[in-house]
This record gives C-alpha cells, sequence and structure tokens, in this order.
C-alpha cells in the first residue's frame, strides 16, 4: 500500500464522528433541548355541556365544552404541559362578533373554570373578531372592506373582558395595525398591567391554515385575508411589524406560521433578542399526521425533529396541536 496514503488516513486531525459515538456523548454536546415548558397546547372550546367534537382536518384535535375541556387540560397537566392558548366558538355569529367581549362567552366560562381548577397553569386567549363574525374576517367589514381602526376597540373589549375572566396573557391574532397598543392601553386602564401581551406580530396570509378553519368555523365568506395579513414573499416587513409591536408594548412575540417560516424566526430572534414564540399552525400538524398515517414517515421521529427545528431556529415557545404527545415523548426519552 501507498504509505503517504495510508499516513494521510491515520493522522486525520479532524473526525467530528468522535462526538457521535454514544448517545450520551451526542446528549452531552446537543445545542438545542426540548422542553415541556417550551410547549403551549391551542385548545378550541364551545358553548355547551359533555361535548368532544373531533375536527375532521385535525385528528384526534377536537372541540371542547367547557367541563370537557377542563378534564383534557388536566389530562394534559399529567403530562407536562403547563400553558394553554384558547380559541373560542360562538353560540351565534353576528356582523360585529359581539360573544368576543361577552362575559358569559364559551372563552370567558373556560378561562374561569381552568383558573380555578389549576391555578398556576399559564392560560393564554387568542384575541380575534374571525370566530365570532358571520363574515369570517377579522375585523369590522364595510362595503367588503375589513376597516382597520374602528376594529380596535372591539378587540380592546374583548382582550379586557378575557383579563376580567383571568386570562394570564392575551395574544392578538388579527393584523390590524396599532392593536397591540390599543390593547395595552385598554387593559392597564382597566386595571390589567400585570396581564401579559403575546402579538401574533409576523402573520402571514397562508394556506397553512386551512384545518384551523374547520375547527374554528372561520373561512371568510368573500375574498380572503390578503389585505391585513403579511404577503409569504416578505422578511424584511416582518422585522418591521415585530418592531411595532414591541414599541407599541408587546411582551412576546410570534411568527406565524412556522416550519415555512424558520428564516423569519431567526432573524427576528437576532435582531431583536424579546421573547419569541412560533406557531406550529394546523396545517403543519395536519400535514405529520397524514404521512405518518400512510406509513411514509416515522410519526413520533418527525415531531421530535420539527419541534426542535423551530427551536433551534430561535423561538423560545412554541404553540402546537403535538403539544401532549410531545410532552409525553420527552418524559419517555
Ligand atoms: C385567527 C387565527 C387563525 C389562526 C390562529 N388565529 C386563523 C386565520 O388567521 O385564518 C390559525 C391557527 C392554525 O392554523 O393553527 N385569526
Amino acid at each position: 500500500m501507498n504509505p503517504v496514503a495510508n499516513l494521510l488516513r491515520t493522522h486525520q486531525t479532524h473526525r467530528p464522528r468522535r462526538l457521535r459515538r454514544t448517545a450520551t456523548l451526542r446528549e452531552m454536546v446537543r445545542e438545542t433541548v426540548l422542553q415541556p415548558s417550551d410547549f403551549i397546547y391551542p385548545l378550541f372550546v364551545q358553548p355547551g355541556q359533555g361535548l368532544k367534537q373531533e375536527i375532521g382536518a385535525m385528528p384526534g384535535n377536537y372541540r371542547w365544552s367547557v367541563d370537557r375541556l377542563v378534564e383534557e387540560v388536566g389530562a394534559a397537566r399529567e403530562e407536562g404541559v403547563k400553558s394553554v392558548i384558547l380559541f373560542g366558538l360562538p353560540a351565534k355569529k353576528d356582523a360585529q362578533g359581539s360573544e368576543a367581549w361577552d362575559d358569559e362567552a364559551a372563552v370567558q366560562m373556560a378561562v374561569r373554570a381552568l383558573k380555578r381548577s389549576y391555578p398556576e397553569l399559564v392560560v393564554i386567549t387568542d384575541i380575534c373578531l374571525c370566530e365570532y363574525t358571520s363574515h369570517g374576517h377579522c375585523g369590522v367589514v364595510e362595503h367588503q372592506e375589513v376597516l382597520n381602526d374602528p376594529t380596535l376597540e372591539l378587540l380592546a373589549r374583548a382582550a379586557v373582558s378575557h383579563a376580567r375572566a383571568g386570562a394570564d396573557v392575551v395574544a392578538p391574532s388579527d393584523m390590524m395595525d396599532g392593536r397591540v397598543g390599543a390593547i395595552r392601553e385598554a387593559l392597564d386602564e382597566n386595571g390589567f398591567d400585570q396581564v401579559t401581551l403575546m402579538s401574533y406580530a409576523a402573520k402571514y396570509a397562508s394556506a397553512f391554515y386551512g384545518p384551523f378553519r374547520e375547527a374554528a368555523d372561520s373561512a371568510p365568506q368573500f375574498g380572503d385575508r390578503r389585505a391585513y395579513q403579511m404577503d409569504p414573499a416578505n422578511s424584511d416587513e416582518a422585522l418591521r411589524e415585530v418592531g411595532l409591536d414591541l414599541d407599541e408594548g408587546a411582551d412576546i412575540v410570534m411568527v406565524k406560521p412556522a416550519l415555512a417560516y424558520l428564516d423569519i424566526i431567526r432573524r427576528v430572534k437576532d435582531t431583536y433578542g424579546v421573547p419569541l414564540a412560533a406557531y406550529n399552525v394546523s396545517g403543519e400538524f395536519s400535514m405529520v399526521h397524514a404521512v405518518a398515517e400512510r406509513g411514509w414517515m416515522e410519526r413520533e421521529r418527525t415531531i421530535l425533529e420539527v419541534l426542535t427545528s423551530i427551536r433551534r431556529a430561535g423561538a423560545d415557545l412554541i404553540l402546537t396541536y403535538h403539544a401532549r404527545e410531545a410532552a409525553r415523548l420527552l418524559k419517555r426519552g
């Protein structure tokens, strides 16, 4: 054998594989670690009693009545889930979406029930009108246009109502300009200066929300949301949106969706270094569910890889429909 070639082979300085030899070594040099406290579990709540209705496009997710929701959250907590975000379905929709700020509506009742049963659970509520409006848009509609400023007062009313019910965090997802400032001001004026504000700061007009719109029955009845949600082609604009929300008083900012927007998550984290959430949305959940069901990919490995990638990109928190399952998987090790 050629002696020089032999020398090169035996004296190779860099062998990254040395750190991958055993499970323990891999664990010791791991850069990103997932924990159940990273997860926020999204749940749908509806009026009524004893209800648990599966959402067709999101198998394993349900629309719960308050009593059943409390049971579900109890089970999730036993698996390690520490936080939930609630989406409400109204008894009746109208043009303004008035159940959004009704103290006796499903979300408000759910917040009270959850905080009573599990005081240390972090309860987040989504603030938007689209689940409550008959036209399915996220604001006040006039002549087929979603009006920005008249919507702000309604969102602020909803936020105050959720805070009054006991929400720890309110999360506006409507993408109206100036809503973070309007909500912060209304919360403070009503004595809720300790209620945290998590804004859906960079929320894109995405096809990945498809299954959610079935879950929340919130598909727009005309047009789409491109006049208020962001263009998927834009990245600099996401930094401007996040900057505005921080100026207006957001405590946590969010990028949504997550997987097709990992570059945005990284840019926001690098630019602002503030607490950052990412929403692993309904379509991302349903894709994983569907391929796993077909046996084309392994469900558990895929879930953990997806969630790890979102954390690695820079998100501190992940809103995910996989929260319970992922918490279980992490506990099992
Ligand atoms: C309401 C809202 C939506 C989602 C969260 N809040 C739907 C939308 O903007 O159409 C999507 C969540 C998901 O897809 O899981 N504005």
